[in-house]
Order: C-alpha cells, then structure tokens, then sequence
C-alpha cells in the first residue's frame, strides 16, 4: 500500500520527511463547523487547509475523531473503525485526507492504544461474565491490590487504577479515568484487533500516528508498568508492518518520561520515529522566568542522541495541561507560583492554560519561546490558535480551558459556526484581551505586523534552513547565563540557499496586501543523504541561534573560535555582520530578543562588499 503522493512540488517525497516537518495539531470539533451545528467537523476542516497550507505547516496532526461518549475529548472510544457522526462520515475524511495531500501536507492520527470508552461493544462484552469470549480482552482482578508501584495519573480524580464492576463481580485495570479501561495486551486477540485498527486506518491514507499513552500498554509484578520491555516489543512489531507495507507512515510517541526512557521510544531505530520531549518544554517556561539557560542546557545535556532516522517533537503547548510531571516538587511548586497564580488553572498535575496567557500576552516573549521552538532540535508541532496567541477559558471544566473554538473573524461564534450561540460546543472567547473580537484570523491576515504573519515568516525561514531540521547542536559557553546560544550544523542539500554570493535576494518576510491566502512559496528541501531525487549535492551548513531569555537587554561575548573565519549573515534582514575572529564575538541583544545567523563559508563572504 502505498501513501498518496500528490504532484505538488512542495510536497516532500523522502522517507525521512518527518526529521524538518512542522506539524500541526487541531481539534476536529474546534476547527471550524461547515454544517452550522455547533460543532467543528472534518468538511470545516477541509475548508480550511487554505489557511493551513498558507501558514505554511507540513503535517496536521487530528486529535481522536471516533465515535467515543466523549467523556475524555473522545480518547474514550466506543468505535475504532468509524468517524464520530458529529464530525462528519469515513467518505469525508477520505476526502480531506486526499485534499491535504494534493496540497503537500500529511496527515497523521491519534490513535488511543492503551484503553476504550467503557461503552466500547468489547468492554460491553467482556464485562458481561468470565466465560465470554472477549472475557481476558481488559484486564481483571478480584481484588484491587496488584500492582500499587503503578502510579496514578489523574491523581485529582481518581484514587485507584482499579474500579470495581458490579455486572462482573470484578475490579478492572486502567491507567486514566474509570470509564476507560485498559486493553489486555497480554491477548495476542487484542494485539491483532489493534493492527487491524492501524492497517483500516494505513489504508484510508494516514500518514501515521500519535501513539496516545504508550508505556502504559502491560502490567508486570514488581514494576510501575511503564516503559515495560514487553511494549518493546509490541512497538517493534508495530513499526516492522509499517516498514513493510506502509513506509513513509510514521509513528510518534506520547511517552512522557525522562528523556533516557523516552529514548528507549527509538529503539535501535526500529521502534518510532518521533518522540514527544517532554521534559523540554516546562524547562522551557521556567527558563524564562528564571532569566536562565540553565533549565534548557540541563534537559539538553541529558538528552540522548538520537539514533539514525529518528526525531524528537518539540512543542509548548497542546491540548493537555502544561504537565509538571516531570520535574522535582521544587521546580513543581515555582511553576505553579509564578503560571498558575489562581488555583482554578491548575488541571490534574499541571496547568490548564494557553500559550498566550501563561506569558501575560507578552508578545516578545512569545516569539522568543517560537524562536526556541524552531531551532532547538526536534520538529515543532504547534497547537491550532496558538499561531495567533488565542486565549484560554480557566472556568470550564477539566481540559476544555484550552479546547474553545478557533477564532475566525470577528463575527457571530468568532466566524466558527452559524450555530445558535447555545448550541455551541463550547462558548468561544469573549473577553476584551484574548476574545475573538480582539483576537480572530480574519483581523491578523489583514494586518502585516501580526503575530501569525509573523511565525508564518519564521516557518518560510525555517524551511530555507534545512540545517534546523537534522542538523547537529553545539551548545555555546557564554559568561551571561540569561543568554542561550547554539550552532546547528551539519551537511544539507544544495538547494535553497541563497546565490553563490551567499548574500543573494533578501529573504524577506511576507508582507500582505489585502487578505491573500495563498500557498507558501517555498521549496521544500530534501537532505541528499535521504535519497531524494534530485538533490545529489550537499553542502554543510551552520546557524548560530543567540536567545535573550531575559526581559532587559544583554551583551553577550560568544566562544565562536571554532568558526573563525565565517560571516554572520542575520537570516531574517539578510544582513552581513562582522566576520568571527579568534577572539570572543560580541552581541547586544534587546529584551527577550532573538538572532539566528547563517554563519557564511569565508569563499562566500568574501564577496561580501561591506
Ligand atoms: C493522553 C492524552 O493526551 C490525554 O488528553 C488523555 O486524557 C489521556 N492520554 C488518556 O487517553
């Protein structure tokens, strides 16, 4: 089976198109609602990959769109091989997959492994005596005492991984909430219902999926049934069908866990491709506030390297809470003192809010923690709203704080639906600071110097350098701790550099007009080593990326000895600075700014006429 490939130019071909991706991640029901129900669906969605292939993203990722009793945002499934009626029917999805693709842009899926909905049929089933035969297909016990070294993860709702069940007479295993429990994955039935789940899925057109909650998979005495050796080995099994008969199709890892167990996620490269890197992002939110690489270079020093074909996803917010779970009790209670100042933000161990108000609407800051995003390595996977800094609801219950619809234009529903405001699936923002009135797409396509120009112009300058995707890091030792700064290098394709000159035609950001909506114009660049055709040369390739992680201005005196000889060329101007000597290379750098330079092979400044 073979994935759709479209003929679009911009669409990458290589089996490694996921290492430089940006992704997307969107809520189905959030999006946009094209039949006026009150509810976003697969048709609104579709409507918009305008938009979505102007902002200039390579793969959506679809948060779970079954059917499902939604009592967890339809991570409690009730049907793995159907699209909830809400959102529109399998022949639409099948339509949106193909649109995406002609544009370039891939698709993958959520797929909720580990557990169902208590209404799922086979739960129905094997609930319903001991003796059925679906009875082994969860996990039962007659008492609740096994296993007490597995934690709880919802630990402010739930007491227990075992609830009880009076039509069994039997207590039941799950890791989240009661009403999702745990598939027994030590039943070669369920191992074979669940491929043939990811083949239905595979052959529709997916491009892959996020493995939703994947240490939890089995239980084994004595452990905290995490990061188990026997979900290895389901994952390999995995992988190994994808390699087979689905290459190209990726799997991404939800493992949130120290990087040395997440790593483990790669295996030798057998296991997946992407892993979330979990303990990135806190780090992230706490150096800022700190004013201190420190919490940044830790995490990176600690993070293994990644074996050949893998990547991590980076990202700073999505559509859980801002999770704390891991850091020390320490680092926990600062988090919560200086981003959860109000105890209704808090959300299960973490916090319930959106990018744009956990840093106060600042937008120097935001873009700083963008610039972080898109340079640091890993493939950053942005949450939809967050390209135009929407705004959270902390009084609506559980994760919807950060699940309202997403903001249009300035009209009825903020332009999401033509529902009646009741019928709504969640009210959208009306506040004066983050409501849809002040904060909507429509307003910010029109207006050049928005925030979502802005990031659109930073992922057109991402994708001109393919060094940001794949390429090495050298962390930089620098006297002023409020300073992060790192190289990025490595061998890159020929292709979509500037001219021999080295300082051609300036990479200007887009500016717009009235209110075009219009693909992305740049080419996407292929590593020749991935087998691209067509790219057969390489040239290496070096960014220096210089961050202010403090609110005041900095001087910064850079150890740059090791590429003595290049030209700073500051990427976003085009502009040529002074060419790095021996010595320390100094840098003034505004409030919480940022500078990603190209750092020009000496051949190529030295036509340099300044
Ligand atoms: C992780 C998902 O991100 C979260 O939203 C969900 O509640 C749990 N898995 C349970 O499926």
């Amino acid at each position: 089976m073979t994935a759709l490939v479209p003929s679009d130019r911009s669409y990458d071909p290589s089996d490694r198109w996921f290492q430089d991706a940006v992704f997307y991640e969107v809520l189905v029901r959030g999006f946009y609602d094209a039949n006026d129900d009150g509810t976003g669906d697969l048709a609104g969605l579709r409507a918009k990959l305008d938009y979505l292939q102007w902002l200039g993203i390579d793969c959506l990722w679809l948060l779970p769109f079954c059917p499902s009793p939604m009592r967890d945002g339809g991570y409690d499934v009730s049907d793995f091989f159907n699209v909830h009626p809400d959102y529109g029917t399998l022949g639409e999805l099948v339509g949106l997959l193909e649109d995406a693709h002609r544009r370039g842009i891939r698709v993958i899926a959520d797929l909720v492994i580990n557990h169902t909905s208590d209404q799922h049929p086979w739960f129905a089933e094997s609930r319903s005596s001991r003796t059925n035969p679906k009875a082994d297909w969860y996990v039962w016990n007659d008492d609740d005492q096994r296993w007490p070294e597995a934690r709880v993860v919802f630990t402010d709702v739930e007491r227990s991984n075992w609830t009880w069940d009076d039509v069994r007479q039997q207590y039941y295993w799950h890791r989240f909430y009661s009403h999702q429990p745990d598939l027994n994955y030590d039943n070669p039935e369920v191992v074979e219902a669940m491929f043939e789940v990811v083949r239905f899925w595979l052959d529709l057109g997916f491009d892959g999926f996020r493995l939703d909650a994947v240490p939890y998979l089995y239980q084994r005495d004595g452990t905290s049934g995490e990061h188990l050796p026997e979900t290895h080995a389901f994952i390999r099994r995995l992988r190994k069908q994808l390699d087979a008969e689905y290459s190209g199709r990726v799997l991404l890892a939800e493992a949130n866990g120290w990087p040395a167990d997440v790593a483990d996620y790669f295996g030798d490269g057998d296991e997946c491709h992407l892993c979330f890197h979990f303990p990135l992002m806190p780090r992230l939110f706490m150096a800022v506030r700190r004013e201190h690489r420190f919490p940044i270079t830790e995490i990176l020093s600690q993070t293994p390297e990644l074996p050949d074909g893998c990547q991590w996803a980076i990202f700073l917010r999505n559509h859980d809470e801002l999770t704390l779970e891991q850091v020390t009790d320490e680092e926990r209670d600062y988090l919560f003192a200086e981003y959860a100042k109000d105890p209704r933000m808090k959300r299960h161990m973490g916090i319930g809010r959106r990018l744009a108000p956990l840093l106060d609407g600042d937008r120097r800051l935001a873009e700083l923690l963008y610039s972080l995003l898109l340079s640091l390595p890993g493939s950053p996977v942005l949450y939809y709203g967050d390209e135009l800094l929407m705004g959270d609801n902390i009084y609506l219950g559980d994760r919807d704080s950060v699940r309202t619809p997403m903001q249009w234009s300035p009209d009825r529903n903020g332009g999401f639906s033509r529902a009646d405001f009741a019928q709504l699936y969640l009210p959208p923002l009306m506040d004066p600071v983050y409501g849809f009135g002040a904060v909507n797409v429509e307003a910010q396509l029109r207006n050049p110097g928005s925030f979502l120009h802005w990031i659109r112009g930073m992922l057109v300058q991402r994708r001109s350098l393919p060094v940001l995707g794949i390429g090495n890091i050298e962390l930089l030792d620098c006297p002023n701790p409020a300073v992060l700064a790192f190289v990025r290098w490595g061998e890159v394709a020929d292709v979509s550099l500037a001219a021999p000159d080295g300082l051609g035609p300036p990479a200007v950001m887009p500016t717009v007009a009235a209110v075009p909506v219009e693909p992305a114009d740049v080419a996407r660049t292929v590593p020749a080593e991935h087998g691209a055709p067509g790219a057969a040369r390489t040239r290496f390739q070096a960014v220096l990326c210089v961050h202010n992680l403090s609110r005041f201005a900095q001087p910064v005196q850079l150890d740059l000895a090791g590429w003595a000889g290049r030209r700073p060329v500051e990427v976003l101007g085009r502009v040529s600075f002074a060419p790095i000597g021996p010595e320390p290379y100094s840098l003034a750098l505004g409030p919480h700014g940022y500078l990603w330079f190209d750092l020009v092979e000496p051949a190529w400044a030295e036509s340099d006429p300044s």
